[in-house]
């Protein structure tokens, strides 16, 4: 069985003051449950070394949002693969909509990144999705496979052990419009069939596969009793330690 993986993901919100509080809410409210379920917050890079430092001993792990496939140099504003090891993170998002939307993130670059959080030995979430209009047009399953075969390239079925895919529907993420478990399914279903087709069965049964969009206490339970559903990459409710700690209990 595999097991299941709860992520929060932040964004751009929570300044120091603001991460403690939600941090020490959090370890409240998991510390009085037992989690069956991995447990990992990323919040924005300012936090980091903060947040590693109150969460030490505790069932929360750490992980950024984002990163650049350079070691270090003249790369203005960017945040290296060994930096997010230096404050403590095991995991880094890569490849999230927002990241592509607004910031231009092509298949070949994540796939960069991917690469190099891999000999950084960080674990990378690499999410995938279509838009909207790609699923009105009924090619969801093309731009999947896009995503995804570029985002994998290259990378070895020792590698893959390492990465945890996130599908998240643009559609979905911060609108409040949740795939139906059976959309989010299906999708989940063809994402392990296609790793089944580049690696083979067993590096696709092991693969931890998260769904997210919209993600709530009151559609946790459902979406995660999916077969092919793994976990989930939460934003909106993430923010509240009760509503967080509502989708944990779920899983
Ligand atoms: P949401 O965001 O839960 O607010 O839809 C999910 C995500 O973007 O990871």
């Amino acid at each position: 069985m595999r097991r299941k993986v709860i992520a929060g993901n932040w964004k751009m919100n929570n300044n120091l003051a603001e991460s403690q509080n939600l941090i020490s809410k959090l370890i409240t409210g998991l510390s009085s449950q037992k989690t069956n379920c991995e447990v990992i917050i990323c919040p924005p890079f300012t936090s980091l070394s903060e947040s590693s430092t109150l969460i030490k001993d505790t069932v929360i792990k750490l992980g950024a949002q984002n990163m650049y496939f350079e070691e270090n140099g003249a790369f203005t504003g960017e945040v290296s693969a060994s930096m997010l090891k230096s404050v403590g993170c095991e995991y880094v998002i890569l490849g999230h909509s927002e990241r592509r939307a607004i910031f231009g993130e092509t298949d070949e670059l994540i796939n960069k990144k991917i690469k190099k959080a891999l000999l950084s030995n960080l674990k990378p979430i690499f999410c995938v999705g279509e838009t909207l209009e790609e699923r009105e047009s009924g090619i969801t399953k093309d731009v999947v496979k896009r995503q995804v075969t570029g985002g994998l390239k290259d990378i070895t079925v020792d590698e893959l052990e390492k990465i945890i895919i996130a599908y998240e529907p643009v559609w979905a993420i911060g609108t409040g419009k949740t795939a139906t478990p059976a959309q989010a399914e299906e999708v989940h279903a063809f994402i392990r069939e296609l790793v089944t087709g580049l690696y083979n069965k067993s590096a696709a049964d092991n693969l931890i596969i998260q769904y997210g969009g919209s993600v709530k206490p009151d559609n946790a339970a459902e979406l995660l009793s999916q077969p092919d559903i793994d976990g989930a990459l939460v934003g909106g409710a993430c923010l509240k330690a009760d509503s967080f700690i509502s989708i944990i209990k779920a899983a």
